[in-house]
């Protein structure tokens, strides 16, 4: 997680990387820090503990000018949020400053190492010891900056992003990537270094994604990219294709706010140029290649953690119904370390929003050892998620930036529709009919969507019955199980109210004993085939006093007379009503969370990208 910013140009880079920092704050948020070098070539370090604002009052007296510069906002992994474990770190001889974003998993070898030859450290930061590592080596081999960097990091077990400076070559920056997530903007006779795009989008559309275990050497007129190993490369420039409106809250108070209303418009962006102009067929030109092998295959194991997961599971439930192919949806952290049986022919599915996720990453490695096919389905545009993948689709969703997920989820189920669709099809599994029928349905969601948006008004109404309450529990069956498991991490995560979702049906085996008068109970109760049994479900909350908030589709009678709340949401096929029924359940989380006061797009302990397992 945390988030890194560097600039080397002619402009003063103190504004560019407070800035930029500002909007990389949803990647952590404990802890933030700059240094600046000015015109006579020394090093100013200042660091705060809190948010970006807390740094830019304790500047607000010092002296920030110089036009080199990297800053850093934190999520604690080693050592608690303070002032000294705030990057940026300098070496014990000041010779090195960096800011790093991952994990050293060695740390503690090479510290023991560093310590033996009189190292002595500040911080409880692994990062520390990187940065006298790498001074340990400029001294003692007496070689340049880049190679002492470069040797240091083939000592290094772990992921890191880096941004260094040397005290004896000020005029550069030093970068350096492998696992975690860095993105070099390049402008006209300057550079700028970010974890993401966000705060370089303002600046230009020119960048280049590093590879894993390369490095590149900045000045403001030279730039060499290279392996650490040393083998020169040359460096592939994209075009973000980004404006800055995606990173700015444009009059939203908060940008899952935002994120929630962008659904309509980041829902018809995933179907952009995949959908033929008549409706006739799917074309998702990153399975095209992989196609034979998603046709033949016996298994589908989907891969992701969070929001990611609940959205593999819907794509569980509509991978088997559309494809007839058996799906084993597993925890990606608990995939990699449980020996999984994973055969040659296996596909796996790696989800992921940010495309960072250490515990995807790591699960898409090992499925890839063992020799499966892996396809990835990701947000973000050149992650590291994305490149590993044999194969796959982006969602198209633009930036998500509040850290709760909400996009994000409808795009990725949008995705695993249309690819469910798209493999059913070719498998003859599903009739023309059904797919066409399938297909106008998909493309009526985002109107269906912007419905339900216009009940804004009366959800803010629900939460302020309910914004005290210390439990929820939320329930739906098939397609809207993972839909209840959502409901409730949006509440959890952002209001901090306690909540657990279940399948409806597995109420009576536990949780029921929950139910009194003062709980809460969110059912999604659309009419599909289980709509009898929900019904029943709810006769037994009502039975126990429980207040039922149901979610229902349009014109129900029947549950009005017993629920205490129901919310309509536009009919739909079944199998595309979770697409509907998530949006109400996030406009409850983000209300209650703001009558409780919370933080929405940046909630305690949490950061956007979990790039540590
Ligand atoms: C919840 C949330 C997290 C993420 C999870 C996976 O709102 O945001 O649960 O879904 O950390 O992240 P990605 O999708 O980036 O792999």
């Amino acid at each position: 997680m945390c988030g890194i910013i560097g600039y080397i140009g002619n402009k003063q880079a103190y504004p560019i990387l407070i800035d930029g920092l500002k909007r990389l704050e949803y990647r952590g948020y404990d802890s933030s820090g700059v240094a600046i070098l000015n015109e006579n070539k020394k090093t100013s370090i200042y660091k705060s503990k809190g948010k970006v604002s807390e740094l830019e009052k304790y500047t607000s007296d010092k002296d920030v000018c110089g036009k080199i510069g990297m800053g850093h906002t934190r999520w604690a992994t080693h050592g608690e949020p303070n002032d000294i474990n705030a990057h940026p770190h300098q070496s014990a001889n000041g010779y090195f400053t960096l800011i790093h974003n991952g994990i050293i998993e060695n740390y503690s070898n090479l510290k023991k190492r560093l310590e033996n030859r009189d190292y002595v450290f500040k911080s409880e930061t692994d990062t520390e010891i990187l940065a006298n590592l790498i001074e340990y080596i400029y001294i003692k081999g007496k070689v340049s900056a880049e190679m002492a960097v470069r040797l240091a990091l083939t000592k290094v077990v772990g992921a890191y992003a880096l941004v260094i400076s040397c005290k004896n070559e000020p005029e550069q920056l030093i970068v350096a990537k492998n696992s975690s997530p860095l993105i070099i903007g390049i402008g006209q006779e300057e550079y700028f270094i970010a974890s993401d795009a966000s705060p370089i989008v303002q600046y230009t559309q020119s960048v280049i994604y590093l590879n894993d275990k390369d490095i590149a050497i900045i000045k403001r007129d030279e730039f060499s990219y290279k392996t650490i190993k040393n083998d020169i490369l040359s460096p592939k420039i994209e075009k973000l294709n980004l404006g800055i409106g995606a990173v700015e809250k444009q009059g939203y108070d908060h940008f899952m706010l935002k994120e929630i209303f962008e659904q309509p418009s980041s829902i018809l962006d995933t179907f952009r140029g995949r959908i033929a102009a008549d409706f006739s067929k799917i074309y998702l030109g990153g399975l095209l290649d992989v196609m034979p092998k998603l046709i033949k295959t016996k298994r589908i194991i989907i891969i992701a953690c969070g929001t990611s997961w609940h959205a593999g599971l819907v794509g569980e439930y509509l991978l088997e119904e559309f494809t007839r192919i058996p799906v084993e949806v597993e925890y990606a952290s608990e995939f990699r370390y449980r020996n999984p049986i994973i055969y040659k022919d296996d596909i796996v599915i790696a989800i992921s929003q940010s495309g960072e996720t250490a515990d995807t990453l790591s699960a898409i490695k090992l499925a890839k050892d063992k020799g499966a096919t892996v396809l990835g389905i990701c947000n973000v545009v050149g992650s590291s998620i994305a490149r590993e993948t044999d194969a796959g689709v982006y969602t198209h969703a633009g930036p998500e930036i509040g850290v709760a997920s909400t996009k994000a989820f409808t795009a990725q189920v949008t995705i695993l529709t249309m690819m469910s669709a798209m493999i059913g099809k070719e498998k003859n599994i599903i009739t023309e009919d059904k797919y066409k029928k399938l297909i106008l349905e998909l493309i009526s969601i985002p109107d269906k969507i912007k419905k339900i948006l216009l009940l804004n008004e009366r959800f803010k109404k629900i939460a302020a019955m309910y914004k005290d309450a210390n439990n929820f529990l939320y329930l739906g069956r098939g397609y809207f199980f993972p839909v209840a498991l959502e409901g409730a991490l949006k509440l959890k995560e952002i209001s901090y109210i306690h909540a657990e979702g279940y399948p409806a049906a597995e109420m009576k085996h536990g949780p029921i004993a929950l139910i009194d008068k003062k709980m809460p109970v969110v059912v999604i109760a659309t009419k599909d085939k289980s709509y009898e049994k929900i019904v029943s479900n709810i006769q037994e909350v009502k039975a126990r006093k429980g207040i039922v908030i149901a979610i229902v589709t349009e014109g129900d009678k029947t549950i009005k007379e017993i629920a205490d709340h129901v919310l309509e949401i536009p009919k739909a096929e079944a199998s595309l009503v979770s697409l509907l029924a998530v949006i109400p359940l996030q406009l409850l989380s983000y209300h209650i969370a703001v009558m409780r006061g919370c933080n929405i797009d940046q909630p305690r302990n949490l950061a956007k990208s979990v790039t540590v397992e």
